[in-house]
């Protein structure tokens, strides 16, 4: 028998409690949500001709570059070679294209005499089939901008872009994009429609970017810099991907951060998706994996221009359009404020490197912006970092909220259920920022969905300390992944949703305003016959909610008691996500093998009695 008093409401779950946390790993950003489709559009790789594959006599040039910061272009002449002169881009691992739709290519060309040039540009299938062929004139000595619609007439998800010239000559050209026209929201320069909306349906109460390590970057001046990602496209200065060096073995690096998805896209992203943005920046420390050297990192007296990007970018954020970075933000196309409302300083950090750093930061946002929520680092909770130094530094310098991160087995998952009822309710509250279950193989199969369950039936009961909590890393590219498991997995045309990215938005979805008491003979549901449970009010919709994982392998008769319902009929639904296969996992073959199954039904007074699955994720919504 299980009570719940429903009258007796408890601490509030706060409408930030379920959200994401995205990283440009597993080609998450570039190649994956940002929907340009062109590898190294702006030749800026440490090899120019990454991506590309350059016929005839093209070569890299720098001077009298298109944009300052991205200064390298192609040149390209045509003296009536055998093979021609002209470029392929490759895309990421392809370039997926759908006959219905239309898509944008775009660049920047310039000719040396006053001479008008012709290229031929064509979609190409990996048959080799021309499924799209366009002719363009190039007639300005200065650089200018051209662009062409393509309407593909096949379906290809590893298709190429060729570029030939078609009259004699010579002509500079860069920046060659292409985009879908159709991305999420009808954005430009925006994000790939299908995996944008996959992020809106968890109903996300935060967005955390950009990371994460990329935050930290392999040293400092390879971390993220988010005053590179704004402005124009074309002159965001590129960045080595931090997660380039993980498991690649290539000669030349091919994994960077185009910055084409930036700081002012994860914010306009954020408000789409109806979450709160949660930028982190870096502390003035390099990844502590990579380098542990203290002479690697920003010493403590030379802070400064770190800590002005975080004054600076609260006033990106939320500063008058009149104020420097503010106007940036209105000039970039939205001159409202994105009503930013906390910032984390440090990603996974510890020891003294760590506080000695973060101690000055929070002093400075403090004295200028007293209502930002400022959320630091406990560490990597793996492999259990001086956690116990950590946590009473925080309380100490006086953050908000500390980033716990764990990356545990199925067993982890399940003892910690209980870990937050002990927590001091007078220190930081808890971000939990990067969680994901790790089975020993890795994968997204429904026992790390169902442990994961179980575990966050925690997080909400603990609600009153609990602020947050954001699974990790949330997109993967099937052929270009550096970490498993991920919440959603893509590739160039579609994408498939994990059993975790199920229960991440059965939580999202149904997060509710309050927490009830649920209670077995007068302790919380927590592990008790491989049951794990939480309750909450919902008070926008007048509905109970009850989360409850059987992680045993019996189906569970139980019986609810809801005290202080009205008699009468009440109207329920019952959602189950199970799988009678701990090992079962959603594929590209079978992406539908796990998804959640709703049935209606309804209770008489305040009397329960339900059948739980075995192996389920059970949420039961009751009328009030
Ligand atoms: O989520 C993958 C990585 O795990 C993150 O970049 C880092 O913070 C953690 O170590």
């Amino acid at each position: 028998l299980i009570k719940m008093d429903v009258d007796k409401i408890g601490p509030t779950i706060q409408p930030t409690m379920y959200g994401v946390f995205f990283e440009d790993i597993n080609f998450g950003a570039d190649g994956g949500l940002y929907a340009e489709l062109i590898k190294n559009r702006s030749f800026e790789f440490e090899y120019p001709f990454t991506g590309w594959t350059p016929f005839g006599d093209v070569s890299i040039r720098s001077d009298k570059p298109c944009f300052d910061r991205n200064p390298l272009y192609a040149r390209l002449i045509n003296r009536k070679q055998l093979t021609g002169t002209g470029l392929i881009n490759e895309g990421f691992k392809g370039i997926g294209i759908k006959t219905n739709e239309k898509y944008d290519l775009s660049f920047y060309a310039r000719t040396l005499k006053n001479e008008t040039m012709k290229l031929k540009i064509e979609m190409v299938s990996d048959k080799n089939d021309i499924i799209e062929s366009k002719e363009v004139s190039i007639n300005s000595k200065p650089w200018n901008k051209y662009m062409i619609t393509f309407a593909p007439m096949q379906t290809c998800s590893k298709s190429s872009i060729r570029i030939t010239m078609l009259t004699t000559g010579v002509l500079d050209i860069e920046h060659i994009s292409l985009f879908p026209q159709e991305t999420f929201n009808n954005r430009s320069n925006g994000l790939r429609k299908d995996l944008a909306m996959a992020l809106k349906d968890l109903k996300p109460g935060v967005f955390r970017f950009p990371g994460g390590c990329i935050v930290e970057g392999t040293d400092l001046s390879t971390r993220y810099q988010w005053k590179n990602t704004i402005g124009p496209v074309e002159n965001r200065p590129i960045n080595i991907n931090r997660w380039n060096y993980t498991f690649s073995h290539k000669k030349f690096p091919d994994y960077y951060q185009s910055y084409g998805l930036g700081f002012y896209e994860y914010f306009v992203l954020s408000e789409d998706i109806g979450a709160e943005p949660l930028p982190v920046l870096n502390c003035g420390l390099s990844c502590q994996y990579e380098n542990i050297d203290p002479n690697q990192n920003c010493p403590v007296d030379k802070l400064e221009p770190y800590i002005e990007d975080a004054l600076d970018l609260i006033e990106f954020a939320n500063g008058p359009i009149t104020s420097t970075w503010g106007k940036i933000r209105a000039d970039m196309g939205h001159p409202a404020p994105f009503n930013l409302k906390m910032i984390a300083i440090g990603n996974e950090q510890w020891g003294t490197l760590y506080t000695e750093r973060l101690e000055p930061f929070v002093k400075a946002i403090r004295a200028k912006y007293p209502n930002i929520k400022i959320i630091g680092s406990s560490g990597p909770q793996a492999e259990g970092k001086d956690f116990d130094f950590l946590w009473p530094e925080m309380k100490r310098i006086g953050v908000d909220l500390v980033d716990e991160h764990y990356y545990r087995s199925p067993e982890w998952f399940l003892s910690n259920a209980n870990r937050y009822d002990s927590y001091d309710r007078n220190g930081p509250k808890v971000f939990a920022g990067e969680y994901a279950c790790h089975a020993p193989d890795k994968e997204n199969s429904f026992l790390t969905a169902l442990s994961e369950a179980a575990f966050m039936t925690g997080l909400e009961r603990n609600a009153d300390v609990v602020h947050l909590c954001t699974y990790a890393p949330l997109f993967a590219h099937k052929e270009a992944w550096q970490w498993r498991p991920d919440l959603i997995w893509f590739d160039n045309l579609s994408f498939v949703k994990t059993p975790n990215y199920y229960v991440q938005q059965l939580f999202g979805n149904n997060a509710g305003t309050h927490v009830l008491a649920l209670t077995k003979n007068g302790k919380a549901v927590s592990g008790q016959q491989n049951l794990y449970a939480t309750a909450a009010s919902d008070a926008t919709d007048n509905t109970l909610i009850i989360k409850i994982a059987n992680t045993g392998i019996d189906q569970k008769k139980i019986s609810f008691i809801l005290e202080g319902l009205k008699a009468g009929i009440h109207a329920v639904t019952l959602t189950h996500l199970n799988s009678s296969d701990l090992n079962a996992k959603n594929s590209f073959e079978t992406p539908d093998l796990i998804t959640p199954k709703v049935v209606h039904s309804e209770i008489n007074d305040n009397k329960m009695d339900i059948a739980l699955p075995p192996l389920s994720f059970t949420i039961l919504r009751i009328a009030r």
